[in-house]
């Protein structure tokens, strides 16, 4: 070989290799920084007064870390982080923690006192069985798809959110996420009604929580007894007609899952026009890190929310699989991804160990604003692993169990 040639072959590995470097720095920061989330969580667990506490949720204002119960709605998010970074590394250290994690998680699946038993239960349990395939964590997931299925009212045609006296029967749009856990029941169970509840729900969303625009209200209230809508409004954006940024994440994500468990198009479509919606909004900064609301009056002076971003960057992975502007959607996920890797991590060892800065919970609840919250970090880390995937040539989704990747 001439020396041309073997420069050029030694430039083209020196190349794949630091490709290779670069896509798995995000990971070592996300190894490093959940050490010492698990060191700050052993800690605040061991000086707090609340016996039931367990997993890392946000940050106070004063900088301490703030845990939560199993029947707080983010509670299974950190579980799912430690399952996703052993999807990751196959280091068993991380299979060991996700399980003492989603140990404590499963006594969830009877929890009927919202609609989160979905977040709950199918992003703990859920990554721990796609993981695994151990036959217990299966049981675990169809009796928390029961138990979901019990807020399902077939005059409404929606599961009901919230146990809530401000409403009658409230029906936020983050509820397009939980309809996985039911997907995903009616596969293991081969019960075919878990699946037609999941579908009922997205119709009904789909009908009501829309606008022209394709940008969604945040709650619906309907009237149970007859299946009207009683009023559209919001609970966590700027205003009834405004759109907040996570709930329009929620319906992207939510509507490109629906496509994959059901193969209807008119789902498709549905995620195509919000992602229409959410990229050709004039008030998404360049970086793709959006507002949290995108109707606010005071933008560019109001705080951003990192975790709608990494719910968009997820959901767009997916979606760029299925849709015939797949090139758009990957390359605008990878410019999401970009946006968070290098301007909205934390520093090393700093924040207790989350990964991103920036989210916002509530504004309106002044709760959780320009914050760290484990969410972000639980689709930030998904949206690295499906890059991978896609990188790598192979599906989006891994429903293999643990494969070296
Ligand atoms: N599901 C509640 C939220 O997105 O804040």
């Amino acid at each position: 070989m001439k020396f041309t040639a073997i420069a050029g072959v030694l430039l083209t590995l020196c190349t794949t290799a630091s490709i290779a470097q670069q896509a798995a720095k995000p990971f070592l920061f996300a190894e490093k920084q959940t050490d010492a989330l698990l060191r700050s969580t052993a800690e605040t667990k061991a000086s707090s007064v609340k016996a039931n506490v367990f997993s890392p949720r946000s940050l106070n204002p004063d900088g301490s870390l703030i845990l939560v119960a199993p029947d707080d709605w983010c509670s299974g998010f950190f579980p799912g982080n430690l399952w996703q970074l052993y999807e990751y590394s196959g280091d068993p250290k991380w299979m060991d923690q996700a399980k003492v994690f989603t140990h404590t998680m499963e006594a969830e699946k009877t929890d009927a006192h919202s609609h989160d038993v979905g977040f709950k239960v199918y992003c703990s349990v859920g990554n721990a069985y796609r993981l695994t395939h151990d036959e217990h964590y299966k049981e675990v997931i169809i009796e928390a798809a029961k138990t979901l299925s019990t807020r399902f009212n077939p005059i409404v045609g929606s599961i009901k959110s919230w146990d809530n006296r401000k409403w009658k029967y409230p029906v936020i749009i983050d509820n397009m996420m939980n309809l996985e856990l039911l997907f995903e029941a009616t596969k293991l169970s081969g019960d075919s009604s878990f699946y037609k509840i999941a579908v009922a729900h997205a119709n009904t969303t789909m009908k009501n929580h829309y606008r022209a625009d394709y940008s969604s209200y945040h709650v619906v209230d309907y009237d149970p007894e007859t299946g009207k809508v009683l009023h559209k409004q919001t609970a966590q954006g700027y205003a009834d007609e405004s759109a907040w940024a996570r709930g329009q994440a929620w319906g992207l994500y939510g509507f490109t899952m629906c496509y994959r468990e059901t193969g209807n198009k008119v789902y498709l479509t549905q995620a195509e026009n919000i992602a229409k919606f959410i990229l050709n909004n004039p008030d998404l900064p360049k970086d793709l890190v959006p507002y949290w609301d995108y109707n606010d009056p005071a933008i560019p002076s109001v705080p951003r929310d990192a975790s709608a971003a990494a719910i968009m960057a997820s959901a767009l992975y997916e979606l760029s699989t299925y849709s015939t502007n797949g090139k758009l959607y990957k390359a605008t996920a990878d410019k999401i991804l970009n946006s968070l890797n290098n301007n909205y991590q934390a520093p090393l060892g700093a924040d207790k160990g989350f990964l991103l800065l920036h989210s916002t919970g509530n504004k309106p609840g002044n709760s959780e604003i320009d914050v760290p919250i484990i969410y972000a970090d639980y689709y930030y880390l998904e949206a690295l692993l499906r890059q991978k995937h896609l990188k790598q040539g192979k599906p989006v989704l891994n429903t293999a169990g643990v494969v070296k990747y």
